[in-house]
């Protein structure tokens, strides 16, 4: 992950985080960020909301680097940072009220088993969002724009791209989950976000 596309991408991570708090209205208890890299995003709900976050990644380096980054921004939420891979979550049945996962589901080993994870760490009455997307309250014009920059890089990558309407549904039918649904950033395009309600 080179800087200038997190740079590009700092000002979706706002509207991601705000889109989250209008949706689900979670605004206090314990929210985990699957894959966190640099913390944006949870660092951006942690702006307005009072919820404890957990960042959550399996690369050191990038978990120190979000550290880093909370301390810039001066949070007051209680946080926490945990070197830990998805399939293996450090947490309790039952855990958080929100899992929040943005980016990062596409570069998991084990998917399946790291959306089950997400599912058991998550409270009843809870809701898990992970996919990823710049998220419906990006400006058309934005999207257009970064929308470009993310292809180039993954063809460059020689990346897949991420999983989407059928195939994203295929992937979420083996964990066995049952309460889910597929959402897009754009009305009537494929979904790309699993939201899950327990
Ligand atoms: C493209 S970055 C996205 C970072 C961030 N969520 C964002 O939207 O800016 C993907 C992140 O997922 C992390 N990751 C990949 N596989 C993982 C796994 N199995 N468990 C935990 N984190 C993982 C990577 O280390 C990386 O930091």
């Amino acid at each position: 992950m080179s800087k200038p596309t997190y740079r590009s991408l700092r000002p979706v991570y706002p509207l991601i985080a705000q889109q989250l708090l209008d949706d689900y209205r979670i605004n206090s208890g314990k929210c985990v960020d699957l894959g966190t890299g640099h913390g944006y995003l949870g660092i951006e709900l942690a702006k307005i909301t009072s919820l404890e976050i957990y960042f959550v990644d399996l690369d050191p380096e990038v978990l120190n680097k979000a550290r880093e980054n909370v301390a810039l921004d001066k949070l007051d939420n209680v946080v926490h940072f945990v070197n830990a891979d998805v399939a293996a979550l450090p947490f309790a049945d039952n855990f958080a009220e929100l899992v929040i996962s943005r980016g990062s589901l596409w570069f998991w080993e084990d998917q399946v088993k790291g959306l089950q994870e997400a599912n058991r760490i998550l409270k009843p009455g809870g809701v898990a969002f992970i996919g990823g997307g710049l998220g419906r309250y990006t400006p058309p014009t934005m999207r257009q724009r970064l929308q470009g920059l993310g292809r180039k890089k993954m063809e460059k990558k020689g990346h897949t791209g991420f999983l989407r309407g059928a195939k994203l549904e295929e992937l979420v039918k083996k964990t066995g989950i049952a309460n889910y649904r597929l959402i897009s950033d754009v009305e009537g395009e494929p979904g790309h976000w699993i939201e899950i309600k327990k």
